[in-house]
């Protein structure tokens, strides 16, 4: 073992000397050894996510690729330690914009927005070229330069009960809305285990796992996390060359009809899964604030930190890597389908990656009887849940809009003009009683997202600050599920090649155009709407990319706009 080194430095204004190992992080020393859980670990050592994002003498730094030894002599801040007026101006403006849903990348969007805001550079363009260096999941970045940079006061008389009813309902998951989400103090599994746990952290055999109760894992369980990862050995991992192309082969086309194959797509919840239990107790659940958009149903570590507790008599807390998260979690189902409109039903006929699955009809009301058939595959690959956001309700609209378009009937649920119309809302409804969705997508000449507008309708709104944050966030997750998302996957060993954060193709700051949304008049008790945003966004997306290239993209990620959209 290396000899610990001294590291003097003043952190949040505090003379502080510590000891660290010569390999060790500034994340690893100020949430491990000094306990401050505002610092996020999302990708750590990758330096991809922003959650990590700190102050080193005044400037913003990501802490996880930065060694601990730099900040001798140097001053630290993190969100803890910021002036209070402008954390506590921040914080309120991201809970009146409803910015932070999970609330798990928040606290270094906040830091890097203090910075901004003190050198005096919080303009809009400059705002959008920080948010460079973060990624947030769920809001869809819109409602955080609306909080940094726009009008962020409350609306008159907001309930704040009201709106974490909503985030439940939206995240079919208890979540709460206030203060408290946006300084990460949202209820993560990984911050509230006692400091004195045993550690452990996920030793793969192999990454051919078809599911996630299927994956052999080995756990290598240490003192501390710096000492289990560096047991275990793990490597940082890469961004592949390997294209996200689809692995199932487009079918034969229909006459008339339309194709679609798309590629496996990382839910990419911001926070890997993590649970602690004490011997003979109730592992933590690793949902934390939201349902992780379904990706942590079943999850191994809870039962991990069950099992290990009681074997080694230790409150132990298991903790994934990004690339851990990557292997071991499942993803959307790839599927490669053909709709067509023929003798006056609406067929389709499809294949998707899983295990078998009863198939729903095809959701809400739509202007022609529609037959579908889907069978299950089993393709070398990550493990595939169909729990996953808006599964498989965006693939059936995808399939039922583009078929329709092509055969000139007009569904009215999502087109690229002007044509959104109220009455024909109800097409894109949820099978589930959920809410109804349309939508409108512009590019502009060049292809790039220029705006969109969503209407929604999901009965008694609660809050429309926080309904409005579920469906721009929607509206995030669908474009980059048509435009820009997938993952390589090795085609015979189905191993997944792209493990940093920043391959899964999630949309940035720069490349999400404004999202408008109108809640609609909609007399009744409050349904959830997201996924049928979802769904009406992709369907949408999908026929305004049609209309600008001229031809239809048969697969998703549509790859000359992932190529446009990596360009900005
Ligand atoms: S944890 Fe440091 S950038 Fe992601
Ligand atoms: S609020 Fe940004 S990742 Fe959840």
């Amino acid at each position: 073992m290396p000899e610990p080194l001294q590291v003097e430095f003043v952190c949040n204004g505090t003379p502080r000397t510590v000891s660290v190992a010569p390999d060790e992080s500034l994340l690893t020393l100020l949430r491990e050894d000094l306990g401050l859980r505002s610092l996020k670990d999302g990708c750590a050592p990758q330096g991809q996510c922003g959650c990590c994002t700190v102050l080193v003498d005044g400037a913003a730094r990501v802490a996880c690729v930065t060694p601990a030894t730099r900040v001798a002599g140097r001053a630290v801040t993190t969100l803890e330690g910021l002036d209070a007026d402008r954390r506590s101006d921040l914080v309120d403006a991201f809970v009146n914009t409803g910015a932070s849903q999970c609330g798990f990348c928040t606290p270094g969007i906040l830091v890097r927005a203090a910075a901004l805001l003190d050198h005096g550079r919080a303009d809009a363009g400059a705002v959008e070229r920080a948010l460079g260096a973060h990624l947030c999941r769920c809001t869809g970045w819109r409602t955080i330069l609306d909080a940094i940079v726009g009008d962020a006061h409350a609306p008159a008389g907001r309930r704040l009960d009201g709106a974490s009813t909503r985030a439940s309902l939206e995240g079919q998951n208890a979540q709460r809305v206030g203060a408290g989400v946006p300084l990460g103090e949202g209820g993560f599994a990984d911050d509230s285990a006692p400091a004195d746990a045993l550690v452990a952290v996920p030793l793969p055999l192999g990454s051919r796992a078809e599911s996630v109760e299927a994956a052999e894992l080995r756990w290598v369980v240490d003192e501390s996390l710096h000492a289990a990862r560096s047991r275990a050995g793990s490597t940082p991992g890469r961004r592949s060359t390997r294209s996200s192309e689809p692995p199932l082969p487009l079918p034969a086309p229909v006459p008339g009809g339309v194709r679609l194959a798309t590629s496996w797509v990382e839910p990419a919840y911001l926070e890997p899964d993590a649970s602690w239990c004490e011997p003979g107790g109730e592992p933590a659940s690793p949902l934390a604030n939201g349902g992780a958009f379904g990706g942590k149903v079943n999850s191994a570590a809870p039962a991990a930190a069950r099992e290990l507790s009681a074997a080694l008599g230790r409150t132990v807390r298991v903790v994934y890597s990004r690339e851990d998260a990557v292997r071991l979690g499942p993803k959307r189902p790839p599927i490669a389908a053909t709709a067509a409109l023929r003798d006056g039903t609406l067929h389709i006929d499809g294949r998707y990656v899983g295990a078998p699955m009863s198939w729903p009809d095809a959701p809400g009301a739509v202007t022609v009887p529609v037959l579908e058939v889907w069978s299950p595959v089993a393709c070398p690959g990550p493990p595939t849940a169909p729990a996953l956001r808006a599964f498989p309700l965006a693939e059936q609209t995808v399939l039922r809009e583009a078929a329709l378009t092509e055969a000139g009937v007009d569904s009215g649920a999502c087109c690229v003009d002007d044509r959104v119309a109220a009455a024909r809302l109800a097409t894109v409804a949820v099978a589930t009683g959920g809410g109804v969705a349309g939508a409108r997508v512009k590019l502009d000449d060049a292809g790039a997202l220029a705006r969109v507008v969503v209407r929604v309708g999901a009965g008694d709104p609660l809050d429309e600050v926080a309904l409005r944050s579920f469906c721009v966030g929607a509206t995030h997750m669908a474009l980059g599920w048509v435009l820009s998302e997938g993952l390589g996957v090795d085609r015979e060993s189905g191993e997944v090649l792209d493990l940093t954060i920043r391959s899964f193709g999630i949309l940035r700051a720069r490349a999400t155009p404004p999202v408008e949304v109108e809640v609609l008049d909609d007399p009744g008790p409050a349904r959830a709407a997201s996924d049928a945003v979802f769904a009406a966004v992709a369907a949408a997306a999908w026929e305004a990319i049609t209309a600008v290239e001229g031809e239809r993209p048969e697969t998703f990620p549509a790859r000359s706009t992932r190529a446009a959209i990596a360009a900005r």
